[in-house]
């Protein structure tokens, strides 16, 4: 066996279809795809006629080729890049409920059983499952102020096989006394959890990206004080971390915020004034930005989350996307579950092109660049733009299998479609039924039942 086929841990012969940049969509018909033992795309080869594909194979064992059939293609692995895994508790429920008032009755209760670790497992096993089987390959996960359940969380989050950003969530004022930390004990927690994460790690002894990395993750700047977001602010830069958190989603929100930091300029400054606003920052909904809110995110390179279903649902507004990607500030999206009544990507996808739509029929987002925020732009905004987001010789093989012909497929095929009507049926149409397997970092994931 060649050098090259021992290194080759799996080969796809069949369609691929991915971003090469917002603007356009590759598809690769009689692709040959490899991937290497450490989950890299070692190689890809385009149009490789059917007689010829298996002296392609350079040696390659047979039981690691996986050949698609017509209905079948693969894409880049979805990215949410927003989404609250306690919150699958009550996910359908309280949508009449503007943000604060949603907050507190309906969310805060919940997010206060997770003082319970056990069943904190019993909710994050479904959460992940769900996000898995949608076809969500990385996720920045909120969880909530509690240190166990937050651990619980990264142990599900391991078992299953999800690439994922998670935060124990920071909360010391403006909190109901079940769900309030201290300053210092906030702090603390936050910098156990970091190293409970980074041992996991160091123990893995990887040779590429860990798959689970902590995320500092102030609730919002209503939930947090000066002093906290100060000293978050230190974590972030010591440990070297993301930042994630909530930003200008709601107006009644933003009066709450300017009354409680009037020192800062805008909300946006509230976050930079803390250095909580850096080119690893990921920011929630960004649904009413001035332009000077949208040019300090551009200039520190912090990326936006736009969570289409939640600004919806709970009514907040429709963010203005179009003007965000035209000034090439980085956007992904965000199911924000359970703000956002699903958490399938697809779901988000086309609640995002309704509410371009919505703001301005004639310059809405266009489906190549709604794919695009789906996959590269939330590859982007979690600053992964190097290792996932499409098919790229060197990037991590992060993918769905697709088939819009599975059993109980809610899409319909007929003789006249093309492998490119297939796809956008898919991407209107379809579901996680359509999702027959799920790739993170070259490994099949078993996706659990839910
Ligand atoms: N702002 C602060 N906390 C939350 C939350 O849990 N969900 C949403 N959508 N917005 C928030
Ligand atoms: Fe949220």
């Amino acid at each position: 066996m060649s050098s090259f086929a021992s290194s080759i841990s799996k080969v796809f012969y069949g369609t691929f279809i991915h971003s090469v940049s917002i603007k356009e969509i590759e598809y690769v018909p009689n692709g040959l795809l490899f991937v290497d033992t450490h989950g890299r795309i070692a190689k890809i080869a385009r149009n490789v006629p059917k007689d010829q594909f298996q002296g392609a194979l350079d040696g390659v064992e047979e039981y690691k080729v996986v050949l698609l059939n017509d209905d079948q293609f693969v894409i880049p692995g979805f990215v949410d890049s927003h989404i609250h895994a306690p919150q699958f508790a009550y996910c359908g429920n309280g949508h009449d409920i503007p943000l604060l008032d949603w907050l507190d009755t309906l969310t805060f209760p919940h997010e206060a059983k997770f003082k319970d670790a056990s069943y904190a497992r019993r909710v994050y096993t479904k959460a992940v499952a769900r996000s898995l089987r949608n076809g969500t390959t990385s996720a920045c996960w909120f969880a909530t102020i509690h240190l166990d359940a937050t651990k619980e969380l990264v142990k599900v989050i391991e078992e299953q096989g999800q690439r994922a950003y998670v935060g124990k969530v920071n909360m010391n004022q403006n909190s109901p006394d079940f769900l309030k930390e201290t300053t210092q004990s906030s702090v603390a927690d936050t910098r156990a959890f970091i190293e409970y994460v980074n041992a996991i790690n160091d123990a893995q002894g990887f040779d590429t990206k860990p798959l689970v990395t902590p995320i500092i993750t102030p609730r919002f700047a209503i939930s947090c004080t000066s002093d906290l977001l100060t000293e978050l602010g230190k974590l972030a830069v010591e440990f070297d971390i993301p930042v994630q958190s909530h930003l200008c989603e709601n107006l009644k929100e933003i009066e709450f915020t300017k009354s409680l930091f009037p020192n800062s300029t805008d909300y946006t400054s509230v976050y930079a004034d803390h250095g909580l606003l850096t080119h690893r920052s990921i920011m929630a909904h960004c649904v009413h930005m001035k332009d000077e809110e949208l040019q300090l995110m551009k200039d520190r390179g912090a990326g936006v989350s736009h969570c289409a279903s939640s600004n919806f649902n709970i009514k907040s507004g429709l963010a203005n996307v179009r003007k965000m990607v035209d000034m090439d500030l980085k956007v992904g999206l965000g199911t924000d579950v359970a703000g956002g009544f699903s958490s399938s990507i697809l779901d988000a996808f086309r609640m995002a092109r309704t509410c371009s739509i919505a703001r301005s029929p004639a310059d809405s987002l266009l489906v190549p660049e709604l794919f695009y925020l789906a996959t590269v732009g939330g590859a982007r905004v979690m600053e992964l733009e190097d290792t996932i987001g499409n098919f790229v010789v060197g990037k991590e093989f992060d993918a769905i299998l697709v088939n819009t012909a599975a059993k109980h497929s809610p899409l319909d095929v007929f003789e006249h479609d093309t492998i490119c009507t297939k796809f956008e049926k898919y991407l209107f149409v379809g579901d996680d039924r359509n999702n027959e397997k799920v790739y993170v970092q070259g490994k099949e994931v078993r996706l659990p039942d839910v």
